[in-house]
């Protein structure tokens, strides 16, 4: 790529992250987009068919769960079908290429695990993981794997076909309850009105205030305290970059989609000739 086809905010970018040495990725759905996750608060976001003051806290689940089982068992679904089948995206496989050339965090607030399967190596989920199930002490956790998720899907397009009762909702999704498990269970994600995840959040504040640079990948930045965390890197000056294909408020803002904006820009900053053609 000859550097005169990049617009100045990208040639911007590519030279901060050249010149940083420890680089976070604090994603949100948006880099999760292009692997067929909807987003929550795009037009065709989660939060539209199911309202977050309905389902996005405990409360609102289980008063859903006595009033309208099948409605829960759509979110449910909803909510588990893609990521049973989604695979990581050109946006994910950018950070693992970006991870070979620099230190790299990646804080994210996604629970579909796509950093992970994309070989990052150092991910720190802040909203907790589908992919894992807890007691409800938080002591205790065991992994869900995708099969069994996989396995939940079906069950739930199954029942689905016809009227049914909260009791065959709950045995539909028992591997997510922690069936045949002492004690009581649940889906470790965070919920609205609960804590981050931790360590995972407490370790993302230290990466961050110690970070050279900070690029915010496909997050409204609508939720705190995760919300927080660019102008936390502002604070302790590190350069932040954004990309979003919508632009949002002051600094550097790269305009589009991640699986097209960071191929381009990690190879910009490691693997092109800065001088011109690579
Ligand atoms: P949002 O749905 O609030 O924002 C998604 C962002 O991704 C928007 O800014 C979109 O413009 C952008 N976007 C869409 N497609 C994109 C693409 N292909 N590439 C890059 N960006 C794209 O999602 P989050 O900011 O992740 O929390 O939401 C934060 C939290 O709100 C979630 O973790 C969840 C939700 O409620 C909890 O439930 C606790």
């Amino acid at each position: 790529m000859n550097m005169d086809d990049f617009n100045q905010p990208q040639a911007q970018a590519a030279q901060w992250l050249r010149t940083s040495q420890r680089i976070v990725a604090f994603t949100g759905a948006g880099i999760s987009a292009e692997s067929g996750i909807p987003t929550f608060r795009d037009s065709d976001g989660f939060w539209r068919e199911f309202p977050p003051e309905q389902f996005a806290h405990w409360r609102g689940l289980i008063r859903t769960a006595f009033t309208n089982p099948v409605r829960l068992a759509a979110f449910v679904r909803a909510v588990i079908e893609p990521l049973s089948v989604a695979r990581p995206n050109d946006g994910h496989l950018a950070l693992r290429k970006l991870e070979q050339h620099r230190k790299l965090i990646v804080v994210t607030q996604n629970i579909d695990g796509l950093h992970q399967t994309a070989g990052n190596g150092c991910v720190l989920e802040v909203h907790g993981s589908l992919s894992e199930i807890t007691s409800l002490s938080g002591k205790r956790r065991r992994i869900l794997t995708t099969a069994q998720i996989a396995h939940i899907t079906r069950r739930l397009h199954r029942i689905q076909r016809r009227p049914f009762a909260l009791s065959r909702l709950l045995l539909a999704i028992r591997p997510m309850l922690g069936a045949g498990l002492r004690g009581m269970w649940r889906p470790n994600v965070v919920l609205f009105g609960e804590g981050l995840a931790e360590p995972a959040w407490s370790n993302a504040v230290t990466a961050v205030e110690n970070c050279d640079c900070l690029l915010t990948i496909g997050t409204s930045g609508l939720v705190y305290p995760a919300a927080m965390l660019p102008a936390k890197a502002e604070a302790s000056g590190a350069k932040v970059i954004h990309i979003d294909p919508t632009e949002g408020g002051t600094g550097l803002w790269l305009r589009g989609n991640a699986g097209a904006v960071l191929p381009p820009l990690i190879h910009a900053a490691f693997e092109a000739d800065i001088n011109g053609v690579n």
